[in-house]
């Protein structure tokens, strides 16, 4: 299916998916003007949107002459640029060598080819010819060379237009790109509503929804990270959207930095939405006949809602971002003994809950923090990728090996971007971190970030890992970042170059971890950063799963996944069962309503198994009894969430409905019991309405249309936290 259409007397360029459209059109000079992004319209062209009309005190371009209805003050331009006229926020901003920071971008050429296009050391969707067709627009400006080529690939079936900018130099001088957005998007007509993700170390990604209003609104981050504080995910919407109804469109940059979303509505009530990586802090260099290249962002949008709009981003995820072998094969269960132990274990203590989690029937046991170095807090110890034999004697071959040979794989913790002061790695090359010439470094958590853009530096700690990870034939590799970004400064780059640190950060992370699963393809990998500090598409191009937060208590986790899921497949939440009360909270929640949380994620167990009681063990095997069951569902069907924990106190719901419609599993949690309770209905979503489903364990029947339309009570437990599921087939 022809998907990109260029309509030569109107110069007007038409991207169409299964149902949405996005347009734009060459107009007078030149100007490449934004038109329309939203559900398919048909065989239309949107030209007649843009009324001409004189805007007396906006600026015109000097071709113009008389002529004052033309203006880029006003037009809803594809991509934007400083100094020639328009005063909203602007997509790009250049510097010259003459002082100059003006670029005055006019249409070239375009180009389109089958397939999709990638990006240099960056992580981007993929799509075979018949997945995806691309679209490169050329703008450039005549006097200093610069150009600014636009790129665009279609997924027809997936609903997703994906874009990037490719910043050229065809001049004879080089020049500094100040600001180069990744995307923007003009809207002619609001309101519009914005929903962002803020949040905080353990408690990340909480949706927040404003109206966007007259002035700027902006968040991003300048930590290095994508953060725990914002995330590179947001969804624009129209005032009456919900989850089950409405215009939505979805922006995710696929990058792990630093990153700003700007949205401005401006004089005449127009709208424009920029997001790419945040102009604080960066500039780079562009030489003559070089280029840069900004990272990704995937666009979908959806006239359905909120629900549909994250089955579409979780399906363009799973199918054309991740590349783990693991987002269609079952996980093992693990179990990761941070909170068992955090750093008070030796090899006994290790050995012991291993074989009584494999007793239990988990998969995996990972090894967390504290196995290398000096290691014995977290004040020491990063930088030295080699075991502690003080508390691992006989080594971790050896270790390794006992666990293996009960038939459990073994999984390892690592944080290779960090190096404390007190480790050999630091005593021998001081300067391998990020530090400021003359000035005593800001710590965070007692460590420093290694400066991994030196290939010296990142080749040296990959090669240590490496050596690791081979001597004990390790199947998981857990990759934690506990601080942001500081003292960011390369010593070893010259001082113009001092504003690409945190962009050259980034590729050398991309680096690392394509090393890693480059030279371990069968490796389960999870990202962390403190939990979910670098919770992006970005990651998720290398790893299937990430921690989702370092808070593990249920209640709280209801909250955090719900937030993670609008842009995120539950597949790609790390969620293990801890201990209560819990570590973080100190609350107490029933077994069966952290393990329904933790199995609405990657499911696993943070927790020492020597001390459940013989109930809970039984528990415990339960509930891995289900997830296996279940699996498929989870990781692989679509998601709805049926209520809101931050509007609902009484219950949270969410259901996995599989692509066939066959089958459907509806979970949650009772928050409170009420004595004299109203009853409360589920409704759930996605199913056929006029089949009939079996309620497995009630063997109960219904139609789809019933247990949609017309709901089911919800069972009225006694106690607080009470879990549910209610999973249904095809009868
Ligand atoms: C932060 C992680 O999120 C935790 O799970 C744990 O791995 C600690 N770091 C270890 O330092």
């Amino acid at each position: 299916m022809e998907s990109i259409y260029y309509h030569r007397e109107t110069q007007v360029f038409t991207l169409r998916t299964k149902h949405t459209m996005y347009q734009m059109q060459v107009r007078q000079f030149g100007i490449l003007v934004h038109l329309y992004y939203g559900p398919d319209l048909g065989h239309t062209e949107l030209d007649y949107r843009i009324v001409e009309q004189d805007h007396g005190f906006s600026p015109n371009p000097y071709e113009a002459d008389t002529d004052r209805t033309i203006t880029l003050d006003i037009l809803p331009q594809e991509y934007s640029s400083y100094g020639i006229g328009d005063y909203r926020i602007c997509a790009s901003e250049i510097l010259s060598q003459d002082g100059s920071d003006v670029a005055d971008f006019r249409y070239k050429s375009y180009e389109i080819w089958e397939g999709k296009y990638s990006l240099k050391g960056l992580p981007s969707m993929f799509g075979t010819p018949s997945e995806a067709q691309t679209l490169s627009i050329r703008l450039e400006d005549s006097v200093t060379g610069v150009t600014a080529v636009l790129l665009y690939s279609v997924f027809p079936e997936l609903d997703v237009i994906t874009r990037a900018v490719r910043f050229e130099n065809d001049g004879d001088r080089s020049y500094r790109l100040r600001k180069g957005m990744s995307a923007q998007l003009d809207f002619l007509d609001g309101p519009l509503d914005m929903i962002h993700f803020h949040g905080r170390h353990m408690m990340e990604r909480m949706p927040e929804r404003e109206r966007l209003s007259h002035g700027v609104t902006q968040v991003g981050s300048r930590r290095g990270a994508s953060s725990h504080q914002q995330n590179p995910f947001v969804i624009l919407c129209r005032p009456e959207t919900q989850e089950d109804y409405g215009l939505c469109y979805g922006l995710s940059l696929v990058y792990s930095g630093n990153f700003l979303l700007e949205a401005e509505v401006d004089q005449m009530n127009q709208t424009r939405v920029l997001m790419g990586i945040h102009p604080a802090q960066f500039w780079h260099e562009i030489q003559c006949g070089d280029f840069f290249e900004t990272p990704e962002v995937i666009m979908t949008c959806t006239t359905e809602g909120f629900s549909r709009l994250s089955i579409q981003l979780h399906d363009a995820l799973r199918s054309n971002l991740m590349r783990s072998p693991f987002v269609s094969k079952q996980r093992p269960i693990l179990l990761n003994n941070w909170e068992a132990t955090y750093f008070d274990f030796d090899e006994e203590k290790l050995f012991r809950i291993a074989e009584q989690a494999k007793k239990l029937g988990v998969d995996l046991f990972v090894l967390d923090d504290g196995w290398f170095g000096r290691r014995n807090s977290d004040f020491s110890g990063l930088g030295d990728w080699w075991v502690n034999e003080e508390k691992i004697k006989g080594g971790l071959p050896l270790l390794a090996k006992r666990i293996q040979d009960l038939g459990m794989k073994l999984g390892l913790w690592i944080e290779p971007e960090m190096i404390s002061e007190d480790s050999a790695l630091y005593r021998e090359h001081p300067d391998w971190c990020l530090h400021f010439p003359h000035r005593n470094p800001v710590r965070g958590r007692y460590q420093l970030n290694l400066d991994i853009t030196r290939k010296e530096v990142r080749d040296h700690v990959m090669k240590e890992i490496f050596q690791v990870i081979e001597s004990c034939r390790i199947s998981y590799i857990k990759w934690d970042m506990n601080r942001s970004l500081g003292n960011v400064y390369s010593t070893a780059l010259a001082p113009e170059k001092q504003g690409d640190v945190y962009h050259q950060y980034v590729l050398a992370l991309y680096e690392m971890q394509e090393s890693l699963i480059s030279r371990f393809p069968e490796l389960l990998f999870e990202n962390c950063a403190g939990g979910g500090g670098r919770f992006d598409a970005g990651m998720l191009y290398y790893s299937p799963q990430i921690w989702c937060s370092d808070n593990t208590d249920a209640i709280d986790r209801l909250k955090i996944q719900y937030g993670t899921s609008f842009g995120y497949p539950v597949s790609a939440m790390g969620a293990h069962i801890s201990v209560c009360p819990n570590h973080q909270t100190g609350r107490s929640v029933p077994f069966e309503a952290r393990a329904v949380v933790a199995s609405a994620g990657t499911f696993g167990f943070e927790l020492d198994p020597v001390n459940l009681s013989e109930e809970e063990a039984a528990k415990a095997r339960e509930a891995m009894s289900f997830y296996r069951q279940t699996w498929k569902l989870r990781q692989l069907g679509d998601y709805y969430r049926l209520s809101d924990p931050f509007s609902n106190q009484d219950y949270v719901i969410w259901e996995f409905v599989s692509k066939s419609k066959d089958e459907a599993l509806t979970e949650g949690v009772i928050l409170r019991h009420q004595p004299n309770s109203p009853v409360f209905f589920l409704h759930l979503r996605g199913l056929d309405a006029g089949r009939e489903y079996r309620e497995i364990e009630s063997g109960k029947v219904y139609t789809g249309a019933a247990l949609m339309t017309a709901g089911l009570p919800l069972p009225l437990n006694y106690g607080d936290f009470c879990a549910f599921r209610l999973h249904f087939i095809v009868a």
